[in-house]
């Protein structure tokens, strides 16, 4: 079976470390550029569908902006869970504290997956995701 490739963005519109979501055939699909070489997965985060393009890229490890789970966007495996739902030495008013507890329990049983991936590849100035 062939690949069926999609023309998904210009290179030009997304910078080295930088992420752009599109919609490929009713997919939400984030395509990373990791210096220069670029990866497609699946928007939605694995552990509460955050969308993924807000995070941080650092190399190959996209961050969630949401809780801070991290991914590996060259084969989607989710590397870590959320942050932990401690703060560490922080001050902060007991109602929140206590709310924030409560937070942290329920996110306990809220397993993190990870996501899916696409082929990609470069041709005449644009990023194509096979789908
Ligand atoms: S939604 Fe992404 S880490 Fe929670």
């Amino acid at each position: 079976m062939t690949d069926n490739y999609v023309r998904a963005v210009s290179i030009a519109d997304i910078a080295p470390g930088g992420m752009k979501a599109v919609e490929l055939n009713g997919r939400e699909i984030v395509i990373c550029n990791c210096d220069g070489r670029f990866h497609a997965i699946d928007r939605r985060c694995g552990h509460m569908n955050s969308p993924l393009e807000m995070g941080t890229l650092a190399s190959t490890i996209l961050t969630c902006a949401m809780h801070c789970a991290q991914f590996d966007v060259t084969t989607g495996e989710a590397l870590s869970g959320p942050v932990p739902p401690w703060l560490g030495n922080e001050v902060i008013p007991p109602r929140t504290g206590a709310l924030l507890k409560n937070v942290g329990m329920l996110m306990q049983h809220i397993c993190t997956r990870s996501i899916g991936t696409y082929k990609v590849k470069t041709e005449s100035g644009w990023v194509l995701v096979a789908l």
